[in-house]
């Protein structure tokens, strides 16, 4: 009698800690705010690869709980193919994948190289509608895949590592790709060792969507700029993106910290504040053709270049860093600016002055943003954010 009874508490207590913290922790704010992603659907763990690849794509609403890394590396093999070789330098740099004749068409210098990767890491898996993927504890999530949206709407990706995407080659992969996509909002995430992009989206729009409390990490074994950083971080190019980018850590990445814009007719509206970008050797905001980023409460922490200017940087950017810049804001915005910091870094006084980017963020939920004062960004950001603090 004893031991069945002591059985079937385990077992309640075991239905219980499945049932814990079946929804996403928190609730999402700016732009993504009333995403609910899978709501009150009963959350449950996948037993498989099969199951969660399943799962992701289908068109049941769920609540998907990660509770270790799902490694899908291996899984599909590998894939030997014509790539090149464009940087040569210790430590190790990238080489490429000639994917879409990449290499001849961008680096006809390089030197030509049969290239073999993992063919999971150049398959996304597909995230469909009404998802919310939530990872548990410090060390759960995907590993050698990465995740693609296309056209979908309500989606929570939240506490997740993603890692491991044949990052020895540009094209090997990115970790989340959005091609076309609304309420979308991804947090919490720690990535890192990637092929190509951390996050892109393009080139469908991506709109009422927020990218928060992520750590990019981009110490890499194999880097594009031949420095150990990961150049490839984050490209927001879609077709009318409307994205909050906020409170996410940049750790020694050297490119696209984001990249915004660079695709005539399209244009993107990106408001990037209390970010804390630290160590990087190259840059970070690249704001190209059809960009408009408010920067609000940034911290620029030995970062060389905060916001590129010049070459394809025809992008407007706005990063206040003067009582009077910051009041400027208040005409269109109803409130002052938040003056971005920038310390040990090069230059951002007199960068990023284009006050034609307020135009684009006159809606409330810009005005009634809670953005904090960028002195208390490095502690708040460097406590808070990325894999293992919510869930
Ligand atoms: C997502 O949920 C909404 C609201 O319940 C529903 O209208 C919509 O059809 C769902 N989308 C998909 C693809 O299931």
């Amino acid at each position: 009698m004893w031991p069945s009874y002591k059985a079937y508490i385990v077992f309640l207590v075991t239905l219980a800690s499945a049932a814990d913290n079946a929804l996403a922790v928190g609730t999402a704010f700016g732009l993504a705010t009333g995403t609910t992603g899978g709501g009150s659907a009963t959350a449950a763990t996948p037993t498989s690869l099969a199951q969660l690849t399943t799962w992701l794509s289908d068109s049941t609403a769920r609540v998907i709980v990660l509770d270790r890394i799902f490694d899908y590396t291996s899984a599909e093999g590998t894939v030997t193919g014509a790539g090149c070789a464009p940087w040569t330098c210790t430590p190790s740099p990238q080489f490429a994948i000639n994917s879409n004749n990449w290499c001849t068409n961008y680096e006809p210098n390089a030197a030509s190289k049969t290239v073999t990767y993992y063919k999971a890491g150049v398959t996304p898996l597909a995230v469909g509608s009404n998802k919310t993927l939530l990872g548990k504890g410090s060390n759960a999530g995907i590993a050698g895949k990465g995740l693609k949206i296309t056209g979908g709407s309500n989606i929570i990706i939240q506490n997740l590592k993603i890692s491991n995407i044949n990052s020895m080659y540009v094209w090997g992969g990115d970790a989340i790709q959005i091609d076309g996509g609304s309420k979308i909002w991804i947090d919490h995430n720690t990535i890192q060792n990637i092929g190509r992009q951390m996050i892109a989206t393009g080139y469908g729009a991506v709109t009422q969507t927020t990218i928060s409390n992520n750590v990019f990490n981009g110490q890499t074994s194999y880097s594009a700029t031949c420095n150990g950083q990961h150049y490839w971080t984050a490209i927001l190019t879609g077709k009318a993106d409307q994205i909050t980018f906020a409170l996410n850590y940049l750790y020694q990445t050297s490119g696209r910290g984001p990249h915004v814009g660079g695709i005539g007719g399209y244009y993107q509206n990106i408001h990037l504040y209390n970010n804390y970008f630290v160590s990087s050797k190259g840059h970070a905001v690249d704001p190209e053709v059809g960009a408009k980023v408010l920067l609000e409460g940034n911290y620029f922490n030995s970062v060389v270049t905060p916001v590129l200017s010049g070459g394809t940087a025809i992008g407007q950017a706005y990063a206040p860093v003067t009582a009077a810049q910051a009041a400027a804001c208040s005409t269109l915005l109803g409130r002052k600016c938040v003056i971005n910091a920038a310390v040990s870094s090069g230059a951002l006084p007199g960068v990023a002055t284009d006050t034609g980017v307020l135009s684009g963020f006159i809606a409330s939920t810009f005005k009634s943003a809670t953005i904090l004062a960028a002195s208390a960004v490095p502690a708040y950001v460097q406590a808070n954010s990325g894999v293992g603090k919510v869930n």
